[in-house]
């Protein structure tokens, strides 16, 4: 196949959670880079509505397949899948979704395991089963996470306590995989503009007892950019991060968060 010009060209790309937010606006990106990309999504549903969106681009994803990153068994099936269509895999983007909101007293020792599972055993899981994919092409590999690691956000104790795992994940992958040439980052949103931000504000505003515009309001007064992200903001760091033109950046936590977090 003739690889279309762009950042990603002729790049097979896999990403998930890729039917909503941030990870549809990579998707959509990654495509009009020239990704041959492996569309990925917890149910048929969402993977037909995002496949659709991303039809009136002109270029469509090459396979999607359903894969729940909190099932072994649905990774496996859906990486079979994609290496059946692709021949293999180039470049990874890993993305989930948030885990529920409450205080570290609110949130049962299920949601803790349920929390280590979805953060930190899908990476573990992904990466592993792609490893031999990803040393074969020197590839890239791009994981969501939060700002919530590096600076705890107000009623989320689950991603402010787990996240901070992930980062130190992608440092040992990165450490290791480096000797093959394999590329390993975090991608770290600020507030974007997603279903998953009001979710987050709605239940801000529930456990303070003001209403959402204050949440909002205090929180984009705290953003030096004075406004929340597009989900293609962080798309295109994303892109750059899973590209060939990142010949030398790996290990690292890309924060973008419009200069939201003060610390490092
Ligand atoms: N938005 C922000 O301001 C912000 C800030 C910091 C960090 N983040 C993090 O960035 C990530 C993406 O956020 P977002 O705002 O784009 O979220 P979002 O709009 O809520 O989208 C979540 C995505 O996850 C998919 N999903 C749900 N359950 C899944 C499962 N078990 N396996 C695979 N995929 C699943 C959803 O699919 P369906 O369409 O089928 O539901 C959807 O594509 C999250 O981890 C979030 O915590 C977001």
């Amino acid at each position: 196949m003739s690889a279309a010009p762009g950042r990603l060209a002729g790049v097979r790309l896999l990403a998930t959670a890729a039917t909503r937010g941030i990870g549809l606006a990579v998707a959509r990106l990654a495509l009009a880079e020239g990704a041959r990309l492996a569309l990925t999504g917890p149910g048929e549903a969402s993977l037909t509505r995002a496949a659709s969106d991303l039809e009136g681009l002109g270029r469509s994803p090459e396979v999607w397949a359903v894969l729940d990153v909190t099932d072994a068994a649905s990774i496996d099936r859906a990486v079979a899948r994609v290496r059946s269509r692709l021949g293999g895999i180039d470049a990874l983007f890993v993305n989930v979704p948030g885990a529920p909101s409450g205080g570290w007293r609110d949130v049962g020792e299920e949601a803790w395991r349920r929390a280590f599972e979805l953060y930190v055993l899908s990476v573990l899981r992904l990466v592993s089963t792609l490893r031999p994919d990803l040393e074969r092409a020197g590839g890239r590999v791009v994981v969501v996470t939060s700002y919530a690691a590096v600076e705890p956000i107000e009623g989320l104790a689950l991603s402010n306590v787990v996240r901070p795992a992930v980062h130190a994940l992608v440092r040992e992958m990165a450490r290791d995989l480096g000797r093959c040439g394999v590329l390993v980052n975090a991608l770290a949103p600020g507030r974007v503009e997603t279903e998953r931000v009001r979710q987050v504000e709605a239940a801000q505003a529930r456990q303070r007892g003001v209403d959402e515009a204050a949440v909002r309001a205090e929180t984009v007064a705290s953003i030096p950019l004075g406004r929340y992200a597009r989900p293609e903001e962080v798309a295109e760091a994303a892109v750059f991060l899973l590209s060939p033109a990142n010949t030398y950046v790996t290990g690292q936590v890309l924060l973008v968060d419009g200069g939201l977090v003060r610390r490092g």
